[in-house]
């Protein structure tokens, strides 16, 4: 078959768009087509939860930051294809600098991610020389490289728990996830003022509706929504601790206090419970990570076919974003998260 798209500058398209917007055959079965790349190119897929169904049924592992990083971390395919926003193919790319990282669209940002520009809060930094700095993994590889150490919602907590009692620490960017773990450390970590903002845009009033209306649901949040929604949970977890916990649960019913991806495989983990997605403030479509979302399945199966948008990094960069994320992974592996 005579590829029609050989003669087009793809470099220039990704310099101006951030993906390659070409026509799609629209009578090509795209999972087989994407099956069959996988196999040619030796590729992995990694998914995160809040990728739309197709994606995550055709990803090889769909997982949390922390199970993507480790996934990554482990792999032995060639190329990393990665479905997910920038700051995840970025740590994939960090921890491995010989293997081709991509992502099928540039775009894919997050917003707690830029609430934390490095040269702002190298600032901050320098005026706390004596605090230990501890990042979300939601983050540049600028900001990876002025910290010591990194976490996830899996593991912020015993990473803090693990440092000594009077180590004073500076922990960014999310400061609704800082808020959770000085609560539930009694710590007293500075806080650098970034949010999330699907996270943050649920609201209290309506989930106070929802559970008078479901008053045996259980509500299940992400730690990086608000306070006064987190103090509305029964169980409050990274996604992977939300899916398990629904698994698990005898409840039959859960209010669902995060992106609204992960419903897919709860879904399809407990078909007979009943997920109600919490409402945002507003009636927009906001439990919609417009980041997350710019994902689709033709965008991932140009980006496997031409092997492009990649991940290129400065290779000092790289090195230096590359020490606090192995600090985490190794607190990680010995506590076994
Ligand atoms: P986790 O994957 O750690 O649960 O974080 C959710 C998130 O917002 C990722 O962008
Ligand atoms: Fe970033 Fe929030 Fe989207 Fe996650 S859900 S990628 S934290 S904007």
């Amino acid at each position: 078959m005579v590829d029609i798209n050989t003669h087009i500058d793809f470099e220039k398209i990704i310099s101006k768009k951030g993906f390659l917007d070409l026509e799609v055959d629209p009578t090509l079965d795209l999972f087989a087509e994407i099956e069959k790349l996988k196999k040619e190119k030796n590729a992995i897929v990694l998914a995160h939860y809040y990728q739309e169904p197709d994606i995550q049924d055709i990803a090889d592992f769909i997982g949390d930051s922390l199970g993507l990083a480790q996934k990554a971390q482990s792999t032995d395919a060639e190329i990393i294809v990665f479905a997910g926003v920038h700051f995840m193919a970025e740590t994939a790319k960090i921890l491995n600098p010989h293997k081709k990282v991509l992502l099928p669209d540039l775009n894919a940002g997050c917003s707690l991610s830029d609430s934390a520009p490095p040269a702002l809060f190298k600032a901050f930094k320098d005026k706390h020389p004596d605090h230990l700095v501890i990042t979300y993994i939601n983050c540049s590889a600028g900001m990876k490289a002025l910290s010591d150490i990194i976490c996830t919602s899996s593991n912020a907590q015993v990473i803090v728990e693990s440092l000594p009692a009077d180590q004073k620490i500076i922990f960014a960017p999310d400061k609704n996830l800082g808020a959770w773990i000085n609560k539930q450390t009694g710590r007293d970590m500075l806080l650098w003022n970034g949010a999330c903002m699907v996270h943050e845009i649920f609201s209290m009033e309506k989930i106070i509706k929802l559970k008078v209306r479901h008053p045996m649901a259980k509500v299940i949040a992400h730690p990086e929504c608000e306070a006064p929604v987190l103090a509305l949970a029964d169980y409050i977890g990274s996604t992977t601790g939300i899916l398990k916990y629904a698994e698990k649960s005898n409840a039959q019913e859960f209010i669902v206090v995060t992106e609204s991806g992960i419903l897919h495989q709860m879904q399809k983990a407990s078909p007979n419970k009943t997920f109600i997605p919490a409402p945002p403030q507003n009636t927009c479509a906001c439990n919609d990570c417009p980041y997350m979302k710019l994902n689709t399945l033709e965008k991932l199966y140009l980006c496997m076919k031409y092997e492009l948008p990649e991940i290129i990094m400065d290779e000092s960069l790289r090195a230096a974003a590359k020490k606090p994320i192995e600090r985490m992974l190794e607190i990680s592996a010995k506590l076994g998260i």
